[in-house]
């Protein structure tokens, strides 16, 4: 029994750590930040930043401590001018995860020399600088990516509305962005924020217990996010609809889901047994974006629409409690707002860091603290003799 929450023998057996931050009942299909479902920080009036400040510091901010925060974080977004000659060093057609794993790493190069991981002040300050970047990284990543040139951040917008100008604006007219389209977009970050020891949060404590800086550790939380089973399955979503290409086709598609040749993308998670509360939010979400762009007969949506009925339907899925996750929406919502498929998992980096980095600070502030050695179950052949070249067969 631990606070309010108790937990069975079993799942205390399973247990790799102990946090404070996210709490996630996959039975009951419920997710707290700091204690506050997600239904009430996504949709009852809070925004990404001040989801923020709830997960670094643990409590909601006061009016002043919000606007130091958010002032803070602003007046950090840009990034050291040689930063922007890594991206010469890519491909034109990089994927743009490989440039967020490369860049975010390299940030150690630029705050690494001075940074004491053992002091709270400098830790505080990698978390700002990282929280303030990450943005205008990813949306250098992106523009790079189209062959534009990189946007500066504006200080007179919101961190989201921020984001889609460096991302989406261009030099030759003015650029305001959609609030309901900037709402949507700071409504996939908070949900996207935190999600407990998930692979690549995991990977970010790991590698923090050795005592790497933590722009390091982030770069390998970009790196594990990436795979499809995790943070790609957003872009491996589009990609299946695309495939499936129309409602059709969506009986051949299942048999061979059931046949194991491939996976229902977006569906199935590790710890949600039942709805992801996340998706249940995300596909308001959609609705909301797609009425406000009159793409409601939006082909690939009627298409997810379909599937998603099917499959909640087949007792195939039903049998093993497989629910649309929050990356089976969170797509459809991205390529609403126009952001293309390779961007999808670099959004979800962009939201996933402030969850990252509060898992690093909180296990880096435990006096305790010790580097992470997993064991493991030796499988292999037993003790035997060295055979010389000449004696073996
Ligand atoms: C995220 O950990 C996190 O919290 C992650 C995340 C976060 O916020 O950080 O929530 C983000 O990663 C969400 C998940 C996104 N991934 C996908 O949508 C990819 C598709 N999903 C699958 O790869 C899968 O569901 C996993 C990886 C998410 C979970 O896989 P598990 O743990 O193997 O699922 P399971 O043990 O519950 O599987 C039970 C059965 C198995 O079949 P049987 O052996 O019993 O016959 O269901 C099958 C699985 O093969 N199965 C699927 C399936 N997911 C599981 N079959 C078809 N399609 C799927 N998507």
């Amino acid at each position: 029994k631990t606070g309010m929450f108790t937990f069975d023998p079993g799942f205390l057996a399973t247990a790799s750590c102990e946090s404070k931050i996210t709490f996630i009942d996959g039975d009951q299909g419920q997710l707290y930040y700091r204690g506050y479902p997600i239904e009430q920080l996504a949709e009852g009036g809070s925004d990404f930043l001040e989801t923020c400040y709830l997960l670094i510091y643990g409590e909601l901010p006061s009016k002043a401590q919000k606007d130091e925060f958010v002032k803070t974080v602003t007046e950090h977004t840009m990034v050291h001018e040689q930063l922007t000659r890594f991206w010469q060093g890519f491909r034109r057609d990089a994927h743009p995860m490989a440039m967020m794993v490369g860049v975010v790493g390299a940030l150690s190069a630029f705050y690494q020399d001075s940074l004491d991981v053992a002091n709270p002040r400098h830790r505080e300050v990698a978390i700002y600088r990282l929280l303030s970047k990450i943005p205008t990284i990813a949306a250098m990543c992106y523009r790079y990516s189209q062959g534009l040139p990189f946007a500066y951040p504006r200080n007179d917008l919101s961190y989201t509305a921020n984001f889609m100008h460096m991302m989406f604006s261009t030099p030759c007219a003015p650029y305001e962005p959609n609030p309901v389209l900037v709402r949507a977009l700071d409504r996939i970050l908070i949900l996207h924020a935190d999600h407990e020891q998930n692979a690549s949060t995991s990977t970010v404590r790991l590698s923090g217990s050795s005592g790497a800086n933590p722009f390091a550790c982030i770069a390998a939380g970009i790196a594990t996010l990436w795979g499809p089973s995790h943070g790609g399955a957003n872009e491996a979503v589009l990609l299946m609809l695309d495939e499936i290409g129309s409602v059709e086709n969506v009986p051949a598609f299942m048999e061979g889901v059931k046949n194991k040749t491939h996976k229902l993308m977006g569906f199935g998670h590790r710890v949600y047994k039942n709805m992801d509360p996340r998706a249940a939010i995300m596909k308001r979400t959609c609705d909301e974006v797609l009425a406000e762009l009159g793409l409601q007969d939006d082909p690939k949506f009627k298409l997810a629409m379909a599937l998603e009925k099917i499959a909640l339907e087949d007792e195939y899925f039903v049998s093993r409690k497989l629910y649309p996750n929050v990356d089976f929406y969170s797509g459809i919502v991205q390529s609403a707002l126009g952001i293309p498929v390779e961007m999808f998992t670099v959004i979800f980096a962009v939201a996933r860091t402030v969850g990252w980095i509060s898992h690093w600070n909180e296990m880096m502030s435990d006096p305790g603290m010790k580097i992470g050695r997993p064991r493991q179950l030796y499988t292999g052949a037993p003790r035997r003799d060295y055979v010389k070249m000449a004696d073996r067969g």
